[in-house]
C-alpha cells in the first residue's frame, strides 16, 4: 500500500494491541513503530503484534520524519505533555480518553493543536461509528422529541490491583476510565457542558474512585450516570425524550450482537448497532482521510472534547475528596 499512513504508537499499551491495531489494519493503515521505556520489552511487543519497528523512548519516535501520525495510549496523567510534544513535532495525534485530567489540560492541548495547525482527536471512537450517526439522526429528526434525560452506565471489574486505573497520580479511577464515556455522550447530545451534579463516589483503598453514580445537570437535560471499576462488565444507554426513547445495548463499543431500539408509543424500531468492523476502524479511517486532504476534520479535540472535560471537572468537584 504505497500511500498507507505510517502510524507510531507511544507505549506498549494493552489497548493498542487489543483495539487500536485491529482498527488500524481494517482501516488500511501501517503499524510503523512502537516506542517504549524499556528497549527489550518494546522489541518483544513489536514482534508479537506485527509492528515494523521498536523504538527506545517516546521522543525518538516523535523525531522520526517517516512517522505520519501518532497514537497516544499512555496513562491519563501523561497525555497532556506527550500530546503537546507530538503536535509540536507536526504529527497528527489520536490520544486515548480521557484526553486530559481537567478542562485546563484539554484546553491547552486543543489550543496547541489549533496554534500549530496539527489536528488532535480524542479516542471516543463511538462518535465516528454508524450507530451514533443513527442516534443523531433520530434525535435531530425529532423522533423522540427534546431529550429530557440520558441514563448511561459503563462498568467492569478490574482483575488485578497492578493497574494504572488504581493509581491516583496517573489519573486513575472509574470516572476518568469509564464514566467519561456517558459524559462525552451526554455532552454531545446536550450540546454543552454540565452545570452542576449530585453524585456519590465509593473510594478504593488506593485513593481513586472505584464507583461513581449520580445525576449531572446540563442546560438542555440531565445525565443519570453510573460507572465502576468494581462491578461486572455492563453498559447500556437510554435516551428519553418528551415523545419517545432510544435504547442502546452497547453504545460505546457495539459488536455484531448489539442493537438499538427507537420507542415511539407502542411502536418499536429495532436496528443493528455493530457494523462488523473493529471499533476503532471508523475514527482511524477518518483521520487518515483528513491527513491525506480527502475530507475536513470533524469531532476534533477543539470541537468535541472541551465540554466533556468541563463536565468531568463539575462531577469531580461534586464527588469531593475521598
Ligand atoms: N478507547 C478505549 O476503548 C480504551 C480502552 C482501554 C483503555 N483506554 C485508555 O488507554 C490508555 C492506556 O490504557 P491501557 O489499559 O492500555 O494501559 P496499559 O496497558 O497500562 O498501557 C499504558 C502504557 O503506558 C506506558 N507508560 C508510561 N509511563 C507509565 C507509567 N508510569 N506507568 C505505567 N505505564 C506507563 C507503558 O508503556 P511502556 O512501558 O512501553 O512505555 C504502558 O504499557 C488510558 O488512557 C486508557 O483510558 C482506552
Amino acid at each position: 500500500m504505497a500511500d498507507a499512513l505510517r502510524w507510531g504508537i507511544l507505549g506498549t499499551a494493552n489497548i493498542a494491541q487489543a483495539a487500536f491495531l485491529p482498527g488500524l489494519r481494517a482501516a488500511g493503515g501501517q503499524a510503523a513503530a512502537v516506542a517504549g521505556r524499556d528497549a527489550d520489552r518494546t522489541r518483544a511487543y513489536a514482534q508479537q503484534h506485527g509492528i515494523e519497528r521498536a523504538v527506545a523512548g517516546y521522543e525518538a519516535l516523535l523525531d522520526d520524519p517517516s512517522i505520519d501520525a501518532v497514537y497516544v495510549p499512555l496513562p491519563n496523567s501523561l497525555h497532556q505533555s506527550w500530546v503537546i510534544r507530538a503536535l509540536e513535532a507536526g504529527k497528527p495525534v489520536l490520544c486515548e480518553k480521557p484526553l486530559g485530567l481537567s478542562h485546563g489540560e484539554v484546553a491547552a492541548m486543543a489550543t496547541a493543536s489549533q496554534r500549530l495547525g496539527v489536528p488532535l482527536w480524542e479516542a471516543f471512537v463511538f462518535a465516528f461509528r454508524p450507530h451514533f450517526a443513527q442516534i443523531q439522526a433520530w434525535v435531530g429528526g425529532g423522533e423522540i422529541g427534546p431529550i429530557l434525560d440520558v441514563a448511561s452506565r459503563f462498568s467492569f471489574r478490574l482483575r488485578s490491583r497492578d493497574n494504572i486505573r488504581l493509581r491516583p497520580e496517573l489519573g486513575g479511577g472509574a470516572l476518568y476510565d469509564v464514566g467519561c464515556y456517558p459524559v462525552h455522550l451526554a455532552a454531545q447530545l446536550f450540546g454543552g457542558p454540565a452545570q452542576r451534579a449530585a453524585v456519590l463516589a465509593e473510594w478504593d483503598a488506593s485513593g481513586v474512585d472505584a464507583s461513581l453514580a449520580g445525576a449531572v445537570q446540563f442546560a438542555a437535560g440531565r445525565l443519570l450516570l453510573s460507572c465502576s471499576l468494581a462491578a461486572g462488565p455492563d453498559t447500556f444507554t437510554r435516551i428519553v425524550g418528551s415523545a419517545g426513547a432510544i435504547t442502546v445495548s452497547n453504545p460505546f463499543h457495539p459488536g455484531d450482537r448489539d442493537w438499538m431500539a427507537l420507542h415511539q408509543g407502542d411502536r418499536v424500531t429495532w436496528v443493528r448497532a455493530g457494523d462488523g468492523t473493529p471499533s476503532f476502524t471508523a475514527q482511524i479511517a477518518h483521520i487518515q482521510r483528513v491527513v491525506r486532504g480527502e475530507e475536513p476534520p470533524r469531532h476534533t479535540a477543539a470541537a468535541a472534547s472541551l465540554n466533556t472535560a468541563a463536565s468531568i471537572d463539575v462531577i469531580k468537584a461534586a464527588a469531593g475528596p475521598r
